[in-house]
């Protein structure tokens, strides 16, 4: 496109909106430093907001509090706040007993990452579960460790565990003076200065106490004269063995950079958000079926990655988020739902403020906007202007959990149907009609799904049905390019094969272990950990 008709207005607006999410590991402190970010964009006024709605959702999963718990899931899925001029959209990954398909498919529609590593703990199996799916984009992440006012490992051996399981290299751009109780601050490599640590400095403290020459002094008075010393070779050693930060590796996931602090008490954020609105990249091209778009280009387009049913009982509707990919969203605009091939006016889109949502007059690329309806709308659909186009990259993950259902009143068999269709197009969870035999297995990437499944068929389908387990832990999308090998491993596998609710073939199994065999023994099929929606 030529720059000249570039509209400024749009590009300006893109240029200052970052949209990220945090990955971690249960417990490595996410809601922590969410509140510390909120704070310091002064989306909250105080500590303790995000936190308590943490410990709603904790709550046990009879149906009421899984009511309850997608009302607070939904208030706290984009958490819209700005800091120094830019507009920042932080999507929520639930994590603990909510970790579900959403989890992963929120990263689908952010820019950028920030990993956050428990100093004691190191890279745990959320945060490399969720780091896989930040790959198959090649998202950049921004590392921070976390908790160094507590004993944990030594930095150079994070990047070690990091780089060991991530593969991803660590570029510190800041270094801790100690940890626990011997933790006196951190080196900012980019400003040169040191930040000294006290417990639990406020946001509004925004200057806190710096020492920008390491040569000082009063730098042996403060910190101890050993650890003043060791901070001084550090630092030496770091600067002359590391390379600085590229940033063309960084943008494509290969280098992170990395930032030490304690959440908790506040200290290091500041420096780790400063250079985040200046590093994390603002909204770029997006892979469609058809081509690539540019967020600046004037058409409008975006696509759904997240359904959040029935908020409001009375009402039973539905809200569609939608990330905005190109163009200018106005309230009351008509879009082209390509899927169903219908014009659509969006006229009550929701954004998500931190604590509340608004109806919006306008948005941009990058942002989140909420779109009500009545279940017309499926994860991955593309809405546009005009031009029809499928954004790629939106897929569904293999499910983890399986059970197999048994519906209590045979004769709402069409009902059931229904309901599990409806649900798995929410993405809810995921449905499997074996070969052989009609019963059916749902898939979940996390277990809660199967209560909130239950409950739901039952309040909004009527159905009454109940669970048997069943013994399948892996599922993959099968292709194969020589249909004469596929129909050959079908015959053969057929007890192990099903069609998941879009048709496709899938192949589940006991164990990864199983899995392994069966790919050796079938090297020409195809076993896929995604698929993308039809
Ligand atoms: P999560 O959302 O990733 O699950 O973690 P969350 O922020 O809830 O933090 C988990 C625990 O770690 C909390 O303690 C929290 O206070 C603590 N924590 C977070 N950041 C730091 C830090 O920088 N230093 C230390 N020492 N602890 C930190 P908790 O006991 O589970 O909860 P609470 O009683 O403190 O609320």
């Amino acid at each position: 496109m030529n720059s000249n008709t570039i509209d400024k207005i749009l590009l300006k607006e893109i240029n200052k909106r970052r949209t990220f999410a945090i990955i971690s590991h249960p417990d490595a402190g996410k809601t922590t430093l969410t509140e510390k970010l909120l704070l310091f964009g002064g989306a909250i006024q105080q500590a303790g907001a995000v936190k308590s709605r943490k410990v709603a959702r904790a709550a046990t999963s009879d149906f009421l509090s899984i009511e309850q718990e997608r009302g607070i899931s939904v208030s706290s899925s984009v958490m819209k706040f700005e800091y120094k001029g830019y507009e920042i959209n932080l999507l929520d990954t639930p994590g603990h007993k909510d970790f579900s398909e959403d989890t992963y498919r929120v990263l689908t529609a952010v820019d950028c990452a920030v990993m956050i590593i428990d100093n004691a703990k190191g890279v745990e199996p959320q945060t490399q579960k969720l780091m896989e799916v930040c790959r198959m984009r090649n998202t950049p992440i921004i590392t921070f460790i976390n908790k160094l006012d507590r004993e944990g490992m030594e930095p150079l051996d994070i990047f070690e565990d990091i780089e060991d399981k991530l593969q991803i290299e660590c570029v510190p751009l800041s270094w801790p003076i100690g940890m626990g109780k011997r933790f006196k601050g951190v080196y900012n490599f980019a400003k040169k200065e040191l930040g000294i640590f006290s417990a639990g400095y406020s946001p509004k403290d925004d200057d806190g106490f710096y020492i920008d020459d390491l040569t000082d002094l009063r730098l042996d008075e403060m910190i101890s004269e050993t650890q003043a010393k060791q901070l001084r070779e550090d630092v030496d050693l770091i600067v002359g063995a590391s390379e600085p930060l590229d940033m063309d590796l960084y943008l494509n996931g290969t280098q992170t950079p990395v930032f030490f602090g304690s959440a908790i008490n506040n200290f290091g954020v500041k420096e780790m958000l400063d250079a985040f609105v200046k590093i994390a990249p603002p909204p770029g091209k997006r892979s469609t079926a058809q081509r690539d778009v540019e967020p600046f280009e004037k058409g409008f387009s975006g696509f759904t990655f997240k359904i959040q049913a029935n908020m409001d009982p009375e009402h039973r509707d539905r809200i569609a988020f939608f990330r905005i990919c190109s163009g200018k969203f106005t309230k009351g605009m008509k879009v082209r739902h390509h899927r169903i091939g219908k014009e659509i006016k969006l006229s009550n889109a929701t954004i998500f403020m931190a604590q509340e949502r608004n109806n919006i007059e306008e948005a941009y690329p990058g942002d989140i906007i909420g779109i009500h309806n009545h279940g017309t709308i499926k994860i991955g659909d593309t809405f546009t202007s005009k031009e029809p186009l499928k954004f790629l990259g939106i897929p569904s993950f293999a499910p983890e959990h399986f059970r197999r259902v048994i519906l209590k009143d045979p004769l709402k068999a069409k009902s059931l149907n229904k309901g599990l269709v409806q649900l798995s197009e929410e993405g809810a969870i995921q449905v499997f009609r074996p070969l052989l035999g009609n019963l059916h297995i749902v898939g979940a990437v996390g277990v809660l799904q199967f209560d909130v499944t239950m409950a739901r068929l039952k309040a909004e389908y009527n159905v009454n049905a109940s669970y048997e387990t069943i013994d399948l832990s892996v599922a993959r999308w099968i292709t194969c390019e020589d249909e004469k090998v596929l129909k050959e491993f079908k015959k053969k596998n057929e007890s192990n094969l099903t069609l998941d609710s879009e048709g496709w073939l899938t192949f589940l199994t006991t164990s990864v272990y199983q899995l392994g065999f069966t790919m050796e023994e079938w090297p020409q099929i195809v076993f896929h950990k995604t698929r993308e929606h039809n």
